[in-house]
């Protein structure tokens, strides 16, 4: 039967045998996935993989030097951090469209990730963090989110780089890959995290992504987040996040009238993330993290929670 501890040790033996001498490349997410593909090619072949892990100006309060952190002292990770946050930001500006701002971010992606290993023609293979969901979705389903969100899991990379893949996870779902990264010592507190696009926060400014507003969101994202923690709620639900919506109401602070932002928070529970819940957080909670959101974050005026189901809706706004 399948053990995390088996699947380890016949995984990096076929790695071994499939790379040989030869070197890998692996694009970190800072997400689960690629942090126990990198971690288990690491262990098959040591320093012949070197990781890459790139802000690309969209991630949460603190998450580039947090990861990066975990990446080099926790998980002793061959990694390069790569700081690319200006050319996303420029490349999105003025771009409203969600679809194009998902392109903008993967096209930015692919031109940085190959600019980082144009210096080096050594590699001959890529790790990637694919599952077997990805797999399933990319060959045969044109479902819901094949179709109207364009998810880009699955052939990132432009076949221009002659890589050969190499994907040990391609046949498990997450939470076989949770167990595995477990098994392989990745600290807990980075296995449970919440699921996060690969568009990050641009895809939660809803509107066109600037630094004023995606600060914003960082902090009222790092309130909600944090306070889930604090609370013990963070394991309760699936997935938390904050949009910052494109409307401006009215308020009062003091005796002055302002005119600011809304931000909308959204938890679900679920099991896959293909159908979800609203979660029901108990509304002291919910009270406490719009007061503090108004109270510490300016710009913002008015918190609201987000109380419809997938389907119909959607996890993401965007
Ligand atoms: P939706 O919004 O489609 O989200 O209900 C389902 C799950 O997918 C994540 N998501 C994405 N992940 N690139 C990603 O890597 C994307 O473009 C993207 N869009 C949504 C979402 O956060 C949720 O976990």
């Amino acid at each position: 039967s399948w053990t995390a501890k088996s699947f380890i040790e016949s995984t990096i033996t076929e790695i071994r045998e499939k790379v040989g001498d030869d070197r890998v490349v692996c694009g970190l997410s800072g997400g689960v996935d690629s942090t126990v593909v990198a971690t288990l090619v690491h262990e098959a072949i040591g320093d012949q993989l070197q990781c890459i892990f790139v802000d690309n100006g969209l991630l949460r309060k603190n998450e580039f030097q947090n990861v990066l952190d975990i990446y080099e002292d926790k998980l002793h990770l061959p990694v390069k951090g790569i700081d690319a946050s200006e050319q996303f930001l420029e490349n999105l500006e003025g771009v409203f469209d969600p679809e194009k701002k998902r392109k903008i971010i993967g096209n930015t992606f692919i031109d940085v990730f190959d600019e980082a290993i144009s210096h080096d023609d050594t590699f001959k293979y890529l790790a990637q963090g694919t599952l077997y969901p990805d797999v399933i979705e990319s060959i045969s389903f044109k479902g819901p989110s094949a179709t109207i969100k364009s998810h880009h899991n699955v052939g990132g990379l432009p076949e221009e780089m002659n890589l050969d893949l190499v994907e040990p996870v391609r046949e498990l779902f997450k939470d076989e890959v949770r167990n595995v990264g477990r098994e392989l010592g990745i600290p807990d507190e980075f296995i449970k995290r919440h699921p996060f696009p690969g568009p990050g926060l641009g895809i939660r400014v809803i509107s066109d992504v600037d630094k004023t507003k995606l600060n914003m969101l960082r902090e009222a994202d790092d309130i909600f987040i944090s306070e889930l923690r604090k609370q013990d709620l963070y394991d309760e639900v699936w997935q938390a996040l904050v949009a910052l919506l494109p409307v401006q109401t009215v308020g009062v602070m003091g005796d002055e009238r302002t005119y600011e932002y809304t931000a909308a928070l959204r938890a679900v529970t679920s099991v896959d993330g293909m159908t979800a819940d609203w979660a029901h957080l108990p509304h002291p909670f919910l009270s406490h993290v719009s007061n503090r959101i108004i109270n510490e974050v300016p710009g913002i005026n008015r918190v609201v929670y987000d109380v419809s189901s997938k389907p119909p809706s959607t996890i993401e706004w965007e």
